[in-house]
């Protein structure tokens, strides 16, 4: 059978290189040896003189295996530079199927005139490998095809990780070297109009697909040119997944469901990657459908069902300097547009005394996250966000306006074994003083871990009735005693 065929192309097999030479560099294979580092650096967009190919003895004396990852790693690209080549001025690539039977039949050629004898799997692989190369993110594209692979990190081109099932762990994918990751920083930010060198030598970026993608180069990043993309989830996980995962028992889903219906005002707080956005997500969903939403974000996350929403987006700064839109102009302006909930992704600054104004001015039934570890921290990271709006308010006002505002506080924690739940949610009851009274509705207990080495929890009221149980009720939630752990006489326990 052919290559081609081998390859799934449908199309005559490829004529014979003394017929059919590849435009460009030299058809001269190259047999398994090394590929001249000249050739597998960043692929040019116009045809280049390639070294010429080693000699044949480099083979015998390379005990290598064929499909060794570097080896094939180094073919590919060797491959790829060819295809390029022959490409001409094309060699921007879009995937598409017409782009896929192009390749391939370039592809069978080039393989052919390398004089490799690789097995089926490997040339399949190879294959692969050559088109994420010119129309993916090369060594990565793999992972981001995996959808169980929540996070990439790529700490220069000989390490990369990710996260996968909560778990960090480094794979065996590679770059060739870091021009290589840079070429394929530089794909994932041209097509945005965005920059990365020296001068200002990180950015912010998105995939087509919504990923988020931080890139951080030299002479900032010591060790090599480093990414790092948090995936977007396609589906983002729904509230049966999470009570299905034990992240929360049915009884936390339902109260919180209520407490969203009811309009009050609620913090999901959390430490990076621990669940708060998919929380947020969850939460805003509970959002009755005849309500109009304006979400605001960074970088747009959050997957709402309901068709009466507005989403915002901040934007960062042009090339010059000017044009920044931040949150906090977003917050200030989805005010005027008439909203019945703000959800806003996440506060990290200045945002919070306004989102405070807001929830304490008719605007209630806000929804929003912040990076903190425990719901009593979340309220000194209040304090001090809101501090950054630069209002030179006193502490105490500050403190008096998130006590006023804030009704629930939901903690997200993700345990060290990496299984991610609700770990509190907090009533915030008012002052005290000059303290903020929180009481614990729900809290996680840790009983302990299994032999495997799972975190063992369950998830207990904490007996205590919330005080804006009346606004509940106004909305017509009768929530039994027993979702609080408060038992009626002679009424057995739920759970
Ligand atoms: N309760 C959960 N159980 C399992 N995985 C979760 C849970 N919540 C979130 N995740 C996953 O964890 C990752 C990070 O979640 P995300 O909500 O973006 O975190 P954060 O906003 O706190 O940084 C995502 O891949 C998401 O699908
Ligand atoms: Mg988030």
């Amino acid at each position: 059978m052919s290559l081609l065929k081998r390859l799934g192309g449908t199309t005559q097999p490829p004529e014979s290189p003394a017929t059919a030479p590849v435009r460009g560099p030299s058809p001269m294979p190259t047999p398994l040896s090394p590929i001249p580092e000249a050739s597998v650096a960043v692929a040019p967009s116009e045809p280049r003189n390639l070294a010429p190919a080693p000699s044949q003895s480099a083979i015998v004396e390379d005990p290598t295996p064929a499909t060794d990852p570097k080896r094939m790693l180094e073919l590919s690209l060797w491959i790829v530079d060819r295809i390029q080549a022959s490409l001409g001025n094309q060699s921007e690539l879009k995937r598409s199927s017409e782009s896929e039977k192009l390749l391939q039949e370039r592809f069978a050629r080039i393989y052919q005139q390398s004089g490799q004898s690789l097995p089926d799997t490997a040339v399949k692989e190879l294959f692969t490998m050559v088109c994420d190369e010119l129309m993916g993110f090369g060594p990565i594209q793999q992972l981001l095809n995996d959808d169980t692979v929540s996070e990439v990190m790529v700490n220069g081109p000989n390490m990369v990780y990710v996260e996968q099932k909560g778990k960090l762990r480094l794979t065996p994918v590679h770059f060739v070297n870091d021009e290589h990751v840079l070429k394929v920083i530089d794909r994932i930010i041209r097509p945005l109009g965005r920059r990365i060198d020296r001068k200002w030598p990180m950015v912010d970026a998105r995939l087509p697909d919504g990923s988020r993608v931080n890139a951080i180069i030299p002479p900032c990043a010591i060790d090599g040119s480093t990414v790092t993309i948090r995936k977007f989830s396609k589906n983002k996980l729904k509230i049966d997944d999470l009570v299905r995962f034990g992240s929360m028992s049915p009884e936390m889903g339902e109260f919180l469901r209520a407490c969203v219906i009811s309009r009050l005002n609620i913090v999901v707080s959390g430490g990076t990657g621990s669940g708060k956005t998919t929380l947020l997500n969850v939460l805003s969903n509970f959002i009755p459908e005849d309500e109009r939403i304006v979400t605001i974000e960074d970088s747009a996350e959050l997957q709402l069902a309901q068709d009466h929403v507005v989403r915002l987006e901040a934007k960062p700064a042009e090339v010059d300097g000017t044009g920044l839109v931040a949150i906090r102009d977003l917050v200030k302006n989805s005010l005027r547009m008439r909203p019945e909930r703000v959800v806003i992704g996440e506060c990290r600054g200045g945002e919070t005394l306004d989102m405070l104004q807001a929830m304490n001015t008719g605007h209630d039934g806000s929804l929003t996250t912040l990076h903190a570890n425990t719901p009593r921290d979340a309220l000194a990271r209040m304090e001090t966000m809101s501090m950054m709006a630069g209002m030179d308010l006193p502490l105490r006002v500050i403190r008096d306006q998130i006590a006023a505002a804030i009704d629930v506080i939901v903690q997200q924690t993700r345990l060290d074994d990496g299984q991610r739940k609700v770990s509190y949610i907090t009533e915030v009851q008012g002052m005290e003083g000059d303290t903020v009274v929180l009481q614990d509705i729900f809290k996680l207990e840790i009983l302990g871990k299994t032999p495997e080495g799972k975190i063992q929890t369950e998830m207990r009221p904490t007996g205590v009735r919330p005080r804006f149980t009346p606004r509940l009720e106004a909305h017509g939630f009768k929530l039994p005693p027993s979702i609080f752990g408060t038992q009626m006489p002679g009424q057995k326990k739920g759970w």
